[in-house]
This record gives structure tokens, C-alpha cells and sequence, in this order.
């Protein structure tokens, strides 16, 4: 293709905004696709690799820690009981030394990927609290300021900020949210790649690629569930080595590929960690009687697409396609149809360098297993449903709801208000967080879905 074809089509992408997320599907219709085998290596040293996820420089650079030196003590941290300046941050947070030897602060996987279950924080849990629906500019504006009024340009804190604080400022107008709940991620990456050489790596001022200014955004998904998986993420594009994958987030800050290199060369034994995570057990009563008359239900009906569970576990790696599972498309359209991530990611070091990964979207999503399914609500990529009972019901879900405290034992999930406004009310009727489709639960009576509800308990 021409490359002024090529710019015309990405200025009208960017001008349409979510016009081709709209487009009915193409003709060309499949119901489902198994993913092919995808072996990794599980055998790091899962403490190893705990260990650098928690005190670890993969985030490459970050805030001057000096910056907030007078703050810190006031918090001591019992989760992690980490040495130095980071026993007084919690498990969200890395202190470590950047490339120039000053230290400086960062989020760390754990500020998404951790959440409270029965009272105690769970690392692997996915975090659905923290509110993208502020918007970021403001902070990154003030955080510019502020380090530039502290420090002068030659200084080593200016050094280690480095690049961190023009992503920064290149992310925040992207990833404003419209609903609670949901965690802009790819976004984050998107925002961050489009300023990245991709074979080295390297800050570049020019965008690499474009992007539309709607912000998509997914519930943050369990990371005991990835040993089971051939690829990653809902839409299962995550394919190859699982280890370049899992350190994505880097491009918030390490300075090249060569840093990037090193960090990776730990990710095998954070691969070992996520590996051996177990999910947490359902904390309240279980009829077992009628776990079991949902379990045979289950077998029948649910277990094709996500799996048996027990002794010997079965996974099949199912994707469905958005028209047969009739969710929400617009989160498997953004990658096929919109964005400039996979191929910008498949020309890039990630994918050009040994061990391979890439990103192959398609339209659909893979039905996830459902190991500890009853502490992951909200359910669906877009966090759309807050209860399983509603998933397998469709007449019985919320349009607008809210969560409130509290764990709602009967509905497997959290327990809501129905509110209908307000800024902590989650919102169906955005583009990309209908709560529609999968339909499977509406043919089976109140007793049998009572009965599988049961049975999920046990996973
Ligand atoms: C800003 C929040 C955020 C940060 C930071 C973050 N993640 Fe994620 N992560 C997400 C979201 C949201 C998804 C879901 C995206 C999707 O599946 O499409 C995800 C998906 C994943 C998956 C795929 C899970 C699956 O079942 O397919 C893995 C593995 C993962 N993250 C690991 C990590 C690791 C390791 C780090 C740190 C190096 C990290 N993440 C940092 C938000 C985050
Ligand atoms: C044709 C395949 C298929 C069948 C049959 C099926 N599901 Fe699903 N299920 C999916 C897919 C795909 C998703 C992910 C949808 C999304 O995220 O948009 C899903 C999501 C779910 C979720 C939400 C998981 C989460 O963490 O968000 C639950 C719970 C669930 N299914 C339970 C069931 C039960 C119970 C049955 C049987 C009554 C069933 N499913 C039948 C494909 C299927």
C-alpha cells in the first residue's frame, strides 16, 4: 500500500472515531477457534520471580523517590516487608535504582493485578477500584512541573525521569475512562508504543502509529488462569513466548531494548510465579449435594467451551467469535479494526528478537476457565455483569448498577444498588460495556442454574 493510502485511511480512522467499530461484522463467519498448542517453559524459581515483580526494574524509570521523601514513614507496609525505602510503600509501588543509579518510584504489575479477598490482599486478583474516569492530565502535568521545578536539566533526578514523564504526558489524554471498574491497560501500552522505536525501543518524538480518541477499557482478569492458556488477554491475540508478553508493561519507561533484554531475562521466573498461583477458596458454606447435580449440568452444557475441572482438568482454549457469543465486539474490533498495537508489536523487538511472542487479534473471545470464578466479579471482559447468577440469567441483569460492600452469596458476586446515576454507577448503554449476549444459562431452569452456581463455588 501507498503510504499516503495508508495515512489517508488512519486520518479518517481517527476523524470517524468509532465508526468502524460499528460496521456490521464481515460475511465470513465462524462460530469458534481452538488455539493452537502453545508450550512454555513453567520452571523459573517462583520465589525469584515474586521477588523481582515486588522490588524489580522492569518499569525502567520513574518519579525521583527523593521527591516524596518527606511523606515517606507516615505508612509501614506488613504485606511485603520489603527492605529500604520500600517498606513504607504499599504492594502497588517499586522503589528501585534507574539506569543512572538514582532511585526513583514507580507502579508496580501489583497496582492492577492485586485485590482484597476474605480481608487479605491477593496478589494474581484482578484490582477493579481504581477509577481511570479522573483522567490523568492534571497529574501529569503537575508531576512535569513539579520534578522540573525541583531539579535542574542536568541533574541525575532529571536523567532518571527521563522519558518516563513525556509518556506520561502522552498517555494521560488517552486513557480517560467512562464507566468505574474498568482498567485501560492497552491503552496505557498504545499510548506509550506509538512513542517507541520499535526495534530498539528507543523515545521517539513522532507517533508510530495513530489511534481514535474513545478509550477502551477491560475488567482486570486472574493471573492463576494463564498456566492454562495457549494466549493470552480476552481476545487470546497474546501468542508465543509468554515471557516478552508478560513484561509489556515496560514500555511505560525502560529506556531501550537493551534494558529491555535484561528485565526479560528475569521473566522466566516470574512466569513460574504466575504458573504456581491457586486461586482463593470459596470462603462460605457449599451444599455439596447440589454442587454435584451441577456439575453433571455443567458438563453438559458449559464444559465445551470452558473446560472440566477436578482431578484431571480439561481445557479446550476456545475462542468464540463476537457474533456467535454475542458480547460485546467492540474490545475484539478495537484490535482487529482500530488500533496500531499488533502491528506496531509484531515489527518490534517483542516479536523480532528470540524468544518470540506477537499479538494476532481476531474477532472474538476465549471462554476463560473458571477456577476461583466466584472472587473474580465483575464478570465478561467488560466487567459489564457484577454477578455470575446474571451471566447465566440474562433477564436478570442490571443496566445501571453500582457496587456496594459486601459479598453476595447468592448471586456469586458482588452485591450492588441499583441506582441509576452517579459517578460510581457502571453504565451499559457505552459504546463497548453492553451487558449483552452469552446466552447459554436462559434455557435452563431456576433449580439447575441454582444447582451449577453451586458446583462453581468448588472451582
Ligand atoms: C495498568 C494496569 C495493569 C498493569 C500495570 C499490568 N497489567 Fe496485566 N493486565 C491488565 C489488564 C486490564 C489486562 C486484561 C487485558 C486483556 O486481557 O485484554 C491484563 C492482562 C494481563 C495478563 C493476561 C491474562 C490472561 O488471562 O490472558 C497477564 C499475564 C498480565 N496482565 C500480567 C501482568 C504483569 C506480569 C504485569 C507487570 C509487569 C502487568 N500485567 C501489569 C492490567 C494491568
Ligand atoms: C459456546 C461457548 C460457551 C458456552 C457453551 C458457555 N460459555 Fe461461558 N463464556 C464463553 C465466553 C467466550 C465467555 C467470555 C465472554 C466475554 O468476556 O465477553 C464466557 C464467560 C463466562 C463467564 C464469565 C467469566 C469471567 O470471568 O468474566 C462465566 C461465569 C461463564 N461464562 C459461565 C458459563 C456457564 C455456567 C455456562 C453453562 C451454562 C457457560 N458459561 C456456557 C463461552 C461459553
Amino acid at each position: 500500500m501507498k503510504p499516503i493510502l495508508l495515512l489517508t485511511i488512519l486520518l479518517l480512522t481517527a476523524c470517524n472515531g468509532l465508526k468502524p467499530l460499528e460496521d456490521p461484522e464481515p460475511e465470513s463467519f465462524w462460530h469458534f477457534r481452538l488455539l493452537p498448542e502453545n508450550p512454555q517453559d513453567w520452571n523459573g524459581d517462583p520465589e525469584a520471580g515474586l521477588n523481582y515483580l515486588v522490588t524489580g526494574n522492569y518499569i525502567g524509570s520513574g518519579v525521583p523517590v527523593a521527591l516524596f521523601a518527606d511523606k515517606l514513614g507516615e505508612y509501614q507496609d506488613t504485606l511485603l516487608r520489603r527492605e529500604g525505602l520500600a517498606a513504607y510503600v504499599d504492594h502497588t509501588a517499586n522503589i528501585f535504582p534507574a539506569a543512572n543509579g538514582t532511585e526513583v518510584i514507580t507502579g508496580n504489575c501489583f497496582s492492577c493485578h492485586a485485590y482484597t479477598v476474605n480481608d487479605e490482599v491477593f496478589l494474581g486478583l484482578g484490582n477493579p477500584e481504581d477509577d481511570y474516569q479522573k483522567g490523568l492530565g492534571f497529574k501529569a502535568w503537575l508531576l512535569n512541573v513539579t520534578v522540573k521545578a525541583k531539579y535542574k536539566k542536568d541533574s541525575p533526578e532529571r536523567e532518571a525521569f527521563g522519558h518516563f514523564g513525556d509518556y506520561y504526558k502522552a498517555i494521560s489524554p488517552n486513557i480517560k475512562t467512562n464507566n468505574p471498574v474498568v482498567n485501560p491497560a492497552f491503552r496505557l501500552e498504545e499510548a506509550c508504543a506509538m512513542y517507541r522505536n520499535p526495534i530498539d525501543l528507543t523515545y521517539t518524538d513522532k507517533p508510530q502509529f495513530e489511534t481514535i480518541s474513545y478509550t477502551l477499557a477491560a475488567d482486570v482478569p486472574p493471573l492463576w488462569n494463564v498456566r492454562k492458556k495457549s494466549g493470552l488477554y480476552y481476545n487470546g491475540m497474546g501468542r508465543g513466548d509468554f515471557t516478552k508478553l508478560l513484561m509489556q508493561a515496560s514500555v511505560l519507561g525502560i529506556a531501550d531494548s537493551t534494558a529491555a533484554r535484561e528485565a526479560q531475562a528475569q521473566f522466566d521466573d516470574v512466569l513460574a510465579w504466575v504458573a504456581q498461583l491457586e486461586p482463593p477458596e470459596y470462603p462460605y458454606p457449599i451444599d455439596y449435594t447440589l454442587a454435584e447435580k451441577g456439575e453433571i449440568l455443567f458438563n453438559d452444557e458449559c464444559a465445551k467451551c470452558h473446560g472440566t475441572y477436578g482431578e484431571f482438568p480439561t481445557y479446550p482454549n476456545k475462542l468464540v467469535s463476537t457474533k456467535f457469543i454475542g458480547t460485546d465486539p467492540f474490545y475484539a474490533r478495537y484490535f482487529t479494526r482500530v488500533s496500531g498495537l499488533a502491528d506496531w508489536y509484531n515489527a518490534s523487538w517483542f516479536a523480532q528478537s528470540e524468544p518470540r511472542s506477537s499479538l494476532e487479534p481476531l474477532e472474538g473471545y476465549i471462554a476463560p476457565p473458571l477456577d476461583g470464578v466466584w472472587a473474580t466479579a465483575p464478570y465478561f471482559h467488560n466487567g459489564s455483569v457484577p454477578t455470575i447468577a446474571s451471566v447465566i440469567n440474562s433477564d436478570d441483569r442490571p443496566d445501571h448498577w453500582t457496587k456496594v460492600d459486601g459479598y453476595d452469596q447468592d448471586a456469586l458476586g458482588w452485591k450492588i444498588s441499583l441506582q441509576k446515576s452517579g459517578r460510581q454507577v457502571y453504565k451499559t448503554d457505552k459504546p463497548g460495556y453492553s451487558n449483552q449476549g452469552h446466552y447459554f444459562g436462559d434455557p435452563l431452569s431456576d433449580m439447575e442454574r441454582q444447582a451449577i452456581l453451586e458446583y462453581l463455588k468448588t472451582l
